[in-house]
């Protein structure tokens, strides 16, 4: 049994439960900076040690794998001091908020090869897409040429207060837009080569949020494709991922009860309903492939490699809102 830590318990509490269906990994420790939540803890889950402080956790006798799920802020310190100590680490998105810190993440991975690292990028997991991507794989889309995804946060509320809104930085493309970015790779298996962006925050005017509310971008890939993605976060709309995926052969939409894909051009043609569950998955369920792959090397979900360049692609959408020209990933 590997022995696991939880930095943070929002979404980090879910976690417990993919280490648990694993049925190889225990949860021994668990920390949060809030005193509320280390009395739920301490309440809730006797048998786990409870740590104030990640750097405590990240120290536990014995530990073998941590969740991050701490603020966005907090990821990068965190995962360094995890390299130092030789844990493997399941990190919420993003990796980290800055390219200099992609920079050093990737000199720490590339010295420590054997240290696995994945992400929630839980979207690969709802059902809809993954019958979407085995549809893709057989050629039924034809030659993909444009994608629109679009994060639909629809949670004005949690940008407005509370730790993002008081963040130096916070950015709704690395805390949404990463998702759909990272979706549209996945089905693809295109890094996109370039991106240019713009935004604003009339949502959320007049509120402590600071930063734009809503990005869209424009991305472009090695076979030609297109694609504009954009993180609605102050949406009068509830959570959804919307995407369009345009092919030679065929368009998938996804829509709130089912995904449809339109075969024909014909305007009396029915599209097929892909009735696969969306977004069908629950937070932890990534975490039992990720025990498999430190135990056995299987295949993760999401690979470090995926997470890296997805961050890299959410990095450059960001320079280039803020810079106002087309910005090469490989400039990150
Ligand atoms: N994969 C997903 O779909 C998904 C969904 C939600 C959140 N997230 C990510 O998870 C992270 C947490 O978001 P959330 O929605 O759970 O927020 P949250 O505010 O609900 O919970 C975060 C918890 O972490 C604790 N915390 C924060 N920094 C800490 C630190 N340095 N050390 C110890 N505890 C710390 C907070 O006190 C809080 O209890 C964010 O990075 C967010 O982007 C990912």
């Amino acid at each position: 049994m590997l022995k696991a830590g939880i930095i943070g318990l929002g979404v980090g509490e879910r976690h417990i439960a993919g280490y648990q269906q694993s049925g190889r990994a225990e949860v021994v420790a668990l920390c949060d900076i809030d005193p509320a939540k280390a009395q739920m803890a301490r309440e809730k889950y006797p048998g786990m040690t409870f740590y104030g402080q990640a750097d405590e956790l990240l120290r536990h006798p014995g530990l073998d794998v941590v969740s991050i799920a701490s603020f966005d802020q907090d990821h990068y310190d965190q995962l360094r001091l995890a390299y130092d100590l030789n844990l493997h680490v399941f990190v919420e998105k993003p990796l980290c908020q800055f390219d200099w810190q992609l920079r050093e993440l990737e000199k720490l991975r590339a010295a420590k090869p054997g240290l696995k690292m994945s992400s929630n990028l839980i979207l690969r997991r709802a059902p809809r897409f993954i019958d979407l991507k085995t549809r893709i794989a057989r050629g039924e889309l034809g030659t993909l040429y444009h994608a629109e995804a679009d994060y639909v946060y629809g949670r004005l509320h949690k940008i407005t207060a509370g730790w993002r809104a008081e963040s130096p930085f916070y950015s709704v493309i690395q805390g949404g837009g990463v998702h759909v970015i990272d979706l549209l790779m996945w089905l693809t298996g295109e890094t996109p080569v370039d991106a240019v962006a713009i935004g604003n925050r009339i949502s959320s005017a007049g509120t402590a949020f600071r930063h734009p509310d809503m990005v869209a971008a424009l991305l472009r890939f090695p076979s030609g494709m297109t694609a504009k993605v954009s993180a609605n976060f102050g949406s009068v709309y509830p959570h959804f991922h919307k995407l369009q995926l345009y092919g030679t052969g065929a368009t998938f939409e996804n829509g709130p009860e089912t995904g449809l894909l339109w075969t024909s051009r014909d305007p009396d043609m029915k599209p097929l309903a892909l009735t696969g569950a969306y977004p069908g998955a629950a937070k932890g369920d990534m975490i039992p492939a990720f025990i498999a792959a430190i135990l056995d090397g299987a295949a993760m979900d999401v690979s470090a490699e995926d997470v890296f360049t997805g961050m890299r692609a959410c990095l450059a959408v960001d320079k280039a809102l803020a810079e106002g020209r087309f910005v090469r990933l490989d400039e990150i």
